[in-house]
Order: structure tokens, then C-alpha cells, then sequence
């Protein structure tokens, strides 16, 4: 049989990955694939760019419609990130009937729907297993392997720049620019890298797990999102002296009338597998109910941990490029008449334990105060330590631990916590989950 062309849109850190395993494990993949895989043409920002990749044999452009449109090329691989251009190249690849590979979270987030109604009307397929925790067939774990059970819950490590980061500052002491300067070196950061330390990133990628794991919509807008930009390395060291490990995780849970969906730093006992998911490693742990809890780990950034991914999806596209359109397996696991559209819950719902670490005047009574304000609002305390306050310093850190708690609740708690006399500054306050 003759090979199945592609055309790669994006020659950068992924793309260049891709060249490459396609081209090491060529023989390989074809004997899974029932056919040989060749890249034939692929467009780069900069021709004269430097490559991890040899591109003898490959048409270069400037112009990725140019690939798209290529009568000769059958498959598209896109690899240039963000919604735009990336949606008109995809569409247009779909109306042509051509499958799409895509590496791309934000597209499928927040145009997944619009997508998926093209692939279907045109009867094609988008395949978009390295959009998730890089390398990690999570998707494919999700929407296959875990196709028997209820999701309950699921929490990852799903930002491997943001994972990088905390990991470098904990063992390390060091800082958080210098850290991400260096993700941004191997490849790891996204183009704006503040959607790698606010959330945004790891939000995407929730949006696209929480839907194939409760057959609901793509619903971005509804990720109630933090990052982790203002964890400082004394609440790093604070809360290992807990006996925890601040990590940046996705959540998103079933509850009786809705679903939580949100990305924040969380507090995670140390002694759990994900709490000990160090460096630019991703870990996403699913709750099913038949199952229960499954844990997928591996890199989740980086040129050939991504390729593995897009690779895999390209195999699974030539496997069914002659296959019956309606018998493949659903972009969202669910049938897309049957997605149920679940009420995700304000961020003011949401149940979680906390971490708070507040400045307060080393006087009696202040503690007392504290204390009085969480009870008023029917807060338990799990634990209370108060350290040494630094030297010429007037003020000695609290940290305080809570039980689970109503974010609305604990808002206003610490809102009266801050207006207190003897309490300097804000509240930090890190969410907590016993992930149990
Ligand atoms: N910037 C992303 C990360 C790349 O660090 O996880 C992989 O999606």
C-alpha cells in the first residue's frame, strides 16, 4: 500500500520531535499502522530557523495553507498552538476531508465543539491525545480503557512547566523567573509562558478531561483558574513541615447537583504517589467507580514525549482511515447527542480543606481572635503553628490548616480574618485536598 502523506503545520520543539520518531521508528510504526507514515511537507515560521531535525525530503513553506491544501498531503498534523490560526487551518483540512492531528488545548477547550461538528459532518477524524499531560495516553485511558465505569473524580499534575517550577524551588531554593527561564529553554513553556504559571494552560487541559470523563460540553469559560505565581518558597517550607507538598493540580469532581472544575495550587499529603510527581513529570490520577482510583504518570512536556503522543494518534488515524465512520470511538467518549449538560459549579460552591498563613502581632489575644472568626463560621481547624518571627520584624507568621470548608464561607472568613487590627497584609490561602 502506498504511504499516507502528512503535512505538518509547526516545526518547532513538538514538530521537530515528530520528524524525528517518525523517522527512527519508521518500520515500527508502519508494522502497526498497516502502512508506511511520511511527512512530505511542513510549514515553519522561519525557514532558515535552527532544527532538532532533519528535514532532507520535506517541502518547506512559510504559508501553512499552502500544506493544508496540498492535494498530495492526506493527513494534517497541527503543532502551532493557540486558537488562531490554528481553527481556519483545521477547518479548512476537515472540509477537505482530510483527519487532523492536533496537539493543540486551547483549540480544542475552547473550538472543540465547532471542530467536532465539522469532523462530523465531513466524517473525518481529529485526533488530540498530546492536547493532555504529553506523552500519557490519558485520553485514550479515559475514553477507552475506563469506558466501564462512572468518573467520579480526577486530579492531575497537568502543567509540567508549572510542576517544574515548584519542584526546582522546593529542592532547590531556586527562583521562580530563573526556573521558568530555563522551561522556557527545553521547550517546555508555551509561547506566552504566563498560561503555564496562571492556569490557563492546565485549565485547557481540564476542560478537555472533564468532558470525556462526564460526557459533558467543552466548558473553559467555567474553570474557576489560579496559577502559581504568588507561592512563595516559605509556604513551600511551611507546608512540607505539615507533612504536605504544594503541587498545581486540575480537579475536576462530581457533585450531587453539579461538577467542580478548577486548577489552583493544592496541598497534597505527602506520603501520595502524585504528591512525589517531580519536575516537568504529569501524573493524573482518576476515580472510577468500578475501577477505583488509577494513577497515569509520565512526562507531560518536551519534543519526543509529545510526539509519542501525536505519532500515536496518527497511527490510530491510518488504522481507521478505511474504517466505518460510525463505529469509531467518539471524540468525547460520549455520544454527541448524549452529552448531558451538567451544571458546573461557581467557584463559591466548591468544597475544599485550606492552608492559610497570615502576619500577625506577637500580642495576647490575636490568635484567640483568629480562631473565633473560623468558629463563627463553623471552620474546624485541623492544625495551628505559629514560627519565630523574623528578626527587626513585628509581625510572626500563623499557619493554619482547616477541614473542608465551603470557599464562600472561607472568603468571608478571611476577609474578617484580614480586617483584624493585628493582622498585617492578606491571607495567603492555598486549597487543600486529602486526594483519598
Ligand atoms: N507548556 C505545557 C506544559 C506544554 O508545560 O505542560 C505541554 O502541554
Amino acid at each position: 500500500m502506498k504511504p499516507v502523506r502528512v503535512g505538518l503545520l509547526g516545526l518547532g520543539t513538538v514538530g521537530g520531535g515528530v520528524v524525528n520518531v517518525l523517522s527512527r521508528n519508521a518500520k515500527e510504526i508502519a508494522r502497526r499502522a498497516g502502512r508506511e507514515i511520511e511527512v512530505i511537507h511542513a510549514a515553519a515560521r522561519r525557514l532558515d530557523a535552527p532544527r532538532i531535525c532533519d528535514t532532507t525530503g520535506i517541502r518547506l513553506t512559510t504559508d501553512p495553507l499552502e500544506v493544508v491544501n496540498n492535494p498530495d498531503v492526506d493527513v494534517v498534523v497541527e503543532l502551532i498552538g493557540g486558537v488562531q490560526p490554528a481553527l481556519s487551518l483545521v477547518a479548512r483540512a476537515l472540509e477537505l476531508g482530510k483527519p487532523v492531528v492536533t496537539a493543540n488545548k486551547a483549540l480544542i477547550a475552547k473550538e472543540g465543539a465547532e471542530i467536532f461538528r465539522l469532523a462530523h459532518a465531513r466524517g473525518v477524524q481529529v485526533a488530540f491525545e498530546a492536547a493532555v499531560a504529553g506523552g500519557i495516553p490519558i485520553i485514550k485511558a479515559i475514553r477507552e480503557g475506563l469506558a466501564g465505569n462512572r468518573i467520579e473524580w480526577l486530579a492531575g499534575i497537568i502543567n509540567g512547566t508549572g510542576n517544574f517550577i515548584l519542584t526546582e524551588m522546593r529542592d532547590k531554593g531556586r527562583d521562580f523567573a530563573d526556573v521558568l527561564a530555563e522551561a522556557q529553554r527545553l521547550g517546555y513553556a508555551e509561547a506566552d509562558p504566563t498560561f503555564d504559571v496562571e492556569g490557563v494552560d492546565a485549565a485547557h487541559k481540564l476542560t478537555i478531561l472533564a468532558a470525556i470523563a462526564f460526557g459533558m460540553p467543552l466548558r473553559f469559560d467555567a474553570v474557576g483558574m489560579e496559577g502559581i505565581s504568588r507561592i512563595t518558597r516559605e509556604d513551600v517550607a511551611y507546608a512540607e513541615e505539615l507533612g504536605y507538598r504544594i503541587k498545581h493540580l486540575g480537579i475536576a469532581r462530581r457533585r450531587e447537583n453539579g461538577v467542580e472544575l478548577r486548577v489552583h495550587p493544592t496541598l497534597i499529603p505527602e506520603r501520595r504517589l502524585i504528591a512525589n510527581v517531580d519536575g516537568v513529570k504529569n501524573a493524573v490520577l482518576v476515580m472510577g467507580d468500578a475501577v477505583g482510583p488509577t494513577l497515569y504518570y509520565g512526562a507531560g512536556a518536551g519534543a519526543e514525549p509529545t510526539a509519542s503522543a501525536v505519532v500515536a494518534d496518527l497511527v490510530d488515524v491510518v488504522r481507521t482511515l478505511t474504517a466505518d465512520p460510525d463505529h469509531r470511538v467518539p471524540h468525547l467518549a460520549f455520544q454527541p447527542d448524549q452529552l448531558d449538560d451538567l451544571p458546573v459549579l461557581p467557584m463559591g460552591e466548591v468544597e475544599t480543606a485550606y492552608y492559610l498563613r497570615l502576619a500577625a502581632a506577637d500580642q495576647p489575644g490575636v490568635l484567640a481572635d483568629v480562631t473565633r472568626i473560623l468558629a463563627d463560621a463553623g471552620i474546624s481547624i485541623e492544625a495551628i503553628i505559629q514560627k519565630e518571627a523574623a528578626e527587626d520584624v513585628a509581625v510572626v507568621p500563623v499557619i493554619i490548616l482547616t477541614h473542608r470548608v465551603r470557599e464562600a464561607d472561607m472568603m468571608s472568613a478571611i476577609a474578617r480574618i484580614e480586617a483584624l487590627p493585628a493582622i498585617e497584609g492578606e491571607v495567603t490561602r492555598i486549597r487543600m485536598e486529602a486526594l483519598s
